[in-house]
């Protein structure tokens, strides 16, 4: 592109760049400071929308760039498969689209910088680029296959138990050794055909065989550290084509993941190790608890309305089951509803709740839920003790007491939202079945919980039905 530019532009071409570039990392920047509350993500999200752009159009004047017909196919062909995928995807399935973008993020890195190995001459990199080159390739493989492998788990195809051999967590570790003594040698011998291709295989290996063992209920930790090892992979491309900005989004990324394992390592009160080599939780039960003689309340949407109507404060509780059933906007029409009785709403949100970080955040932002209603965990926990009704739609795990008081329990020390406390809570839900991690959950017998049986949306149309009809 740039041999079209006037000569005196195309000196400073690559001034101009950098400056664009920086630009665009400061509209990264904001733009991920932006993401950290729900009434500024969105614009957020824009910003660094915004920053991509700048960066996509303004690297297009790079004097290497390939032809500008294949540059539009991709971006033809890209966009069109963005645009499908962000309307077909169900909101369910996001954590499943999410570890499959890491995927090719990853995968994508580990490509370029292979691409731009074979494309030169080894000997025009210096050792810098050589070693940036192998941990790209590394790192890029171990989160394409990781990812798909997790991508299997979440969608069921693969058993979410710990899948592994006896002795796996030592085969992996020596893995990982050899990868990087891989990446060692081919630092130092770049010709070496069988090295490189070794290190490609293994990395390859090592991403399906860290995840396979890893338990269902650790999805949320292994989806973020993915994301992180994708922004690193990435960062390492940069290095490899020399290019500043996709090493700084790279690191951005690989940071933003980094915290967000962290976060949600605490929200499980899990450490790294722990999920990386110990499997906790899984999908396999299928059969469902053995609730044996326990008994439990059954209600209807006339018993609730009453209950709810003639309450002074309500706290709701989402979780998965309500991204199942679709009904955000049913619920907001019940609260809205709770409101106008001068009924106190609030929503209490459990960082795990659903099957990706901020899955409950998203939701109920789509139904128009305030944000101001929203609160967290720690916020939320000594509001149960002065509530009166608490509506536990599809929500199970994250308010099971046997990670409280079950020391055998595989959820024991995750914190739980403390629905107990309540005087009363009605969970939603179609069955006595299970949450995630596959056991029962002792608050569905507690004298004080009542079951109201039925999809999520039926019952809670029947809900808002009842409570128009109330005096
Ligand atoms: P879960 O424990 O999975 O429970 C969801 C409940 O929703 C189920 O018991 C199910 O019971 C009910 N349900 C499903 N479809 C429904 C429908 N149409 N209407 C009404 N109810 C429905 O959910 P949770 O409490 O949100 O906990 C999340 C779990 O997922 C945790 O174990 C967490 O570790 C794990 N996880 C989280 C993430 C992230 S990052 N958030 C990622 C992967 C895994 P019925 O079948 O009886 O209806």
């Amino acid at each position: 592109m740039s041999h079209f530019l006037p000569e005196f532009l195309q000196d400073v071409l690559p001034n101009i760049i950098q400056i664009f570039y920086l630009v665009a990392t400061g509209f990264f920047i904001i733009g991920i400071k932006r993401l950290g509350s729900p009434a500024t993500a969105r614009s957020g999200n824009q910003m660094a929308s915004l920053g991509m752009l700048i960066g996509v159009v303004v690297t297009l004047f790079d004097r290497e760039i390939i032809a500008f017909e294949f540059i539009i196919a991709g971006l033809v062909v890209g966009a069109a498969i963005g645009i499908f995928a962000a309307k077909k995807v169900q909101m369910t399935a996001m954590p499943e689209m999410v570890a499959i973008f890491n995927g090719f993020g990853g995968g994508a890195s580990a490509l370029v910088a292979w691409g731009e190995f074979s494309r030169l001459s080894p000997a025009l990199f210096d050792t810098q680029s050589l070693a940036t080159t192998g941990l790209s390739i590394l790192v890029g493989s171990i989160t394409f296959t990781g990812s798909f492998i997790a991508f299997g788990k979440l969608k069921g195809f693969i058993g979410g138990g710990r899948i592994a051999l006896p002795g796996q967590n030592i085969i992996n570790l020596l893995l990982t050794a050899a990868a990087l003594g891989m990446v060692g040698w081919f630092t130092v011998d770049p010709e070496h055909q069988v090295v490189f291709w070794t290190l490609f295989g293994l990395a390859l290996l090592i991403g399906v065989l860290t995840v396979l063992p890893i338990g269902g209920a650790d999805m949320p930790v292994v989806i973020s550290l993915l994301n992180s090892y994708s922004g690193i992979a990435a960062s390492m491309a940069g290095f490899v084509l020399g290019n500043n900005l996709l090493i700084i989004s790279g690191a951005l990324v690989g940071a933003a993941g980094l915290i967000l394992t962290n976060i949600m390592c605490k929200a499980m009160n899990r450490t790294l190790v722990n999920v990386l080599f110990g499997a906790f939780g899984g999908l396999e039960d299928s059969t469902g608890p053995d609730t044996g003689d326990k008994t439990y309340q059954q209600t209807f949407a006339d018993d609730v309305a009453i209950q709810c109507a003639y309450a002074s404060k309500v706290v709701i509780v989402p979780g998965y089951g309500l991204a199942v059933a679709q009904a955000q906007h049913t619920l907001k029409e019940v609260a809205n509803i709770l409101e106008e009785r001068n009924v106190t709403v609030k929503y209490g949100i459990h960082p795990v709740a659903g099957r990706m970080p901020g899955h409950m955040n998203v939701l109920l932002a789509e139904a128009d839920v305030p944000y101001d209603q929203l609160y967290d965990m720690d916020e939320i926990n000594p509001d149960f003790k002065s509530t009166d009704v608490v509506l536990i739609i599809g929500a199970n795990d994250v308010v099971n007491p046997a990670a409280k008081t079950s020391p055998g329990s595989p959820i024991y020390g995750m914190p739980i939202l403390n629905v107990d406390e309540a005087k009363r809570t009605i969970v939603f839900k179609r069955s006595m079945s299970p949450g995630y991690a596959g056991i029962d959950n002792d608050l569905f017998y507690s004298d004080k919980n009542q079951m109201f049986f039925g999809d999520a949306k039926k019952s809670l149309q029947e809900l808002a039905t009842a409570l128009k009809e109330l005096d």
